[in-house]
């Protein structure tokens, strides 16, 4: 019979690796319902063009307050996040790389932490 040792570097590996796991899992549920939320609102923001161009002025001013405009920054990271982290779930369940499901993670943290900052790069100084 194979003895695991608790504290040995494999199980230590292991648990680091489960971890991961279990961040990517949530994150993309969390960054998921909050995707569906900001469509909602979206739509809402959209739709009061209905009641007139006034109305949709007045909205639409509101949306441009500068806290506002630069939260568009932190749905750029749950877009981006969750966009990344979809292809590398995609991929493992393609059975593709799927050894490197850790590595893929810390892909898809680095591709949304250089798109918001490129992002904060190029709207921070028109929004402030
Ligand atoms: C590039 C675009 C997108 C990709 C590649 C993508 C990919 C994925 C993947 C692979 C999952 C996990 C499925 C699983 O583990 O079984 C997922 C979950 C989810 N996505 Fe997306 N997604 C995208 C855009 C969106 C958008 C725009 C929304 C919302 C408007 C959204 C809402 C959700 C939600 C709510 C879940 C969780 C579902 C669950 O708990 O089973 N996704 N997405």
């Amino acid at each position: 019979m194979r003895t695991i040792l608790l504290h040995s570097p494999a199980a230590n590996e292991s648990r680091r690796r489960g971890r991961t796991g279990w961040w990517a899992w949530a994150l993309q549920r969390v960054t998921g319902v909050l995707l569906v939320g900001y469509l909602f609102l979206h739509i809402l923001v959209l739709s009061s063009a209905r009641a007139g161009a006034d109305t949709f002025d007045r909205v639409f001013g509101v949306a441009q307050h500068p806290v506002l405009a630069a939260l568009d920054i932190v749905l750029i990271a749950i877009i981006l996040f969750h966009a990344a982290n979809g292809v590398r779930i995609i991929l493992l369940d393609a059975g593709v790389a799927a050894n490197r499901q850790v590595e893929m993670f810390w892909a898809s943290i680095a591709v949304t932490l250089v798109g918001v900052a490129a992002s904060a790069w190029l709207s921070l100084p028109l929004i402030f």
